[in-house]
């Protein structure tokens, strides 16, 4: 898979890429990561990427020409829409999740087009993104660090980007999932935290009971829009109703 990704600020991805599973992938050939500067396929002596808007406002809007030119270089003007995305990135598209993330990692190439400004001209949107993305409903300074997380996200999907044991453990609530259970390690007291003495008792049984009442517990508390879509075991619907039981009326403590 290739990601070209165009941006004002390259600078900005000296570094991201270079660690862990994105860098392992990179290593491996699984993926090849190219940015550009958006300013490289400007046509004016001031590498001008953006203009007043029509109808008045504030701030200024990114100008469709060196976007358009700048895909059309990386992809050629006709594109397979099947298998290459062309993701634009702002804080109007759709929200990022692991099953865009899923579906993204089928392409062979994507095109990631970070906006800064006050926005982006609409006609990239319309005529040229074959995706708009955003990473969640809070607003950034523009779309270099959403275009880190998409990349980070789908490479770690690509088949031999993870190693074996990281893969058994690759979605925890992707599909139908809760959140993860929590994890402890050594020491096993530590300044007089212990570690729930279940999970030095040996017993497996009671450890795996123990960890998914724990990962339904903080679903139920961090993320309870989760459990509509959750498959869940008759098990787990008597454990919820008696943690929801157990829960203060208002929780907004964590
Ligand atoms: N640009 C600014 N905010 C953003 C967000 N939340 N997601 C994607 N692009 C953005």
């Amino acid at each position: 898979m290739r990601f070209d990704i165009l941006t004002i600020f390259p600078e900005m991805f000296r570094g991201p890429f270079d660690y862990g599973i994105v860098r392992r992938a990179r290593e491996r050939g699984l993926v090849e990561i190219v940015v550009h500067n958006l300013r490289d396929f400007t046509t004016d002596k001031h590498r001008t990427v953006d203009d007043r808007p029509f109808g008045g406002g504030e701030g200024m809007v990114f100008k469709p020409e060196p976007i358009f030119r700048a895909v059309e270089s990386v992809l050629g003007e006709r594109f397979d829409r099947e298998r290459v995305a062309v993701v634009l990135l702002t804080p109007q598209g759709r929200v990022f999740t692991q099953a865009m993330a899923r579906q993204l990692a089928q392409c062979a190439r994507i095109v990631l087009i970070c906006g800064r400004y006050e926005g982006v001209d609409e006609r990239v949107a319309e005529h040229l993104a074959t995706h708009e993305i955003s990473i969640g409903d809070y607003v950034l300074a523009g779309g270099e660090i959403p275009a880190m997380v998409i990349v980070e996200a789908i490479v770690r999907l690509l088949p031999g980007a993870l190693g074996c044991e990281e893969s058994a453990r690759r979605e925890s609530f992707a599909e139908g999932g809760i959140l993860d259970h929590p994890q402890y390690t050594r020491p096993a007291d530590f300044r007089g935290l212990r570690v729930p003495d279940v999970l030095l008792s040996g017993h497996h049984a009671e450890i795996a009971r123990w960890r998914r009442r724990m990962a339904l517990a903080k679903t139920l508390r961090n993320r309870p829009d989760l459990l509509e879509k959750a498959v869940l075991s008759d098990e787990d619907r008597r454990v919820l109703e008696e943690l929801r039981r157990a829960l203060p009326k208002t929780d907004e403590s964590r």
